[in-house]
């Protein structure tokens, strides 16, 4: 591969947290590349430090030691300003609770990602999120307040507001932990579907080892270290979703 393929790239990473009791490595030293519109998922018992090596995959936490690259950029070198403008228009988000703004129904939500990002809520644009709703399944919910919404609704609307503004990455911090089963695994397919549909890249984190097969790489860590980064050739793809 050459190095556009990868869309980051981290050099000895190490995240050092000074505690009463003396300084604490969450992370002890990570290199990874994450592959360009691929499905990555990140795995590790509670407190291995995948939510601290994703607060610095996207710029919100800085490396104790160590560098990593957002398509051949080196975050240190951006101001926050910079990092700010990568966060809205290149990084999509998506949290273990959902986190619609209540006053704004669905595709006001998504409309809002994409007025962030800088884009003009123009007759384009508003056709680009109606189009996000309902690849998400969501065509019938468009005008829908979230207290009007399923929990499962709810946080397909924050996929689409994820990634309306054609990021190029998703993170993704537990985003099926407060779904039940068969809604985790739909939310999956979903994140899988837009590496393919859009190219986009999805890292996510999760505990459920019934999500795994559907990545096309998983990056394992355990106590601050990585037991593994393991591509997956022959990823399960995702089966055709309905539109409800
Ligand atoms: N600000 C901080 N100060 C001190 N220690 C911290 C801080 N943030 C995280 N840690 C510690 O770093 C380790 C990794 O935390 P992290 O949140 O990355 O784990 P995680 O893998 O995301 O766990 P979970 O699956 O429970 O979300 C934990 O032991 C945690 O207590
Ligand atoms: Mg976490």
């Amino acid at each position: 591969m050459s190095t556009q393929d990868w869309i980051i790239e981290t050099d000895g990473i190490k995240r050092g947290f000074d505690t009463p009791a003396g300084r604490f490595w969450a992370l002890k030293g990570i290199t990874i590349r994450i592959p360009a519109g691929r499905f990555v998922i990140l795995k590790g018992r509670s407190g291995s430090g995948k939510t601290t090596l994703m607060n610095i995959l996207n710029s919100l936490d800085d490396p104790t030691e160590g560098s990593v690259t957002f398509r051949g950029r080196f975050l240190k070198d951006l101001s926050q300003r910079e990092r700010e403008n990568l966060r809205r228009k290149e990084m999509g988000f998506v949290f273990q609770s959902v986190s619609l703004i209540p006053s704004l129904n669905a595709i006001q939500n998504v409309e809002f990602s994409m007025r962030l990002a800088g884009l003009k809520i123009n007759k384009e644009n508003h056709a680009r999120a109606e189009e996000c709703l309902k690849l998400v399944g969501l065509g019938n919910r468009m005008t829908h307040m979230s207290a009007e919404m399923s929990g499962g609704e709810q946080q397909r609307v924050a996929i689409a507001r994820a990634f309306a503004h054609h990021p190029g990455i998703i993170f993704a911090d537990e985003p099926t932990a407060e779904l039940d089963s068969a809604m985790a695994a739909h939310v999956t397919e979903l994140f899988k579907e837009m590496t393919r549909k859009e190219g986009i890249t999805v890292l996510m984190t999760t505990h459920d080892v019934g999500l795994m097969g559907a990545a096309d790489m998983t990056i394992e860590l355990s106590d601050g270290n990585l037991v593994e980064a393991r591509e997956h050739k022959e990823a399960q793809e995702p089966q055709e979703l309905s539109q409800q």
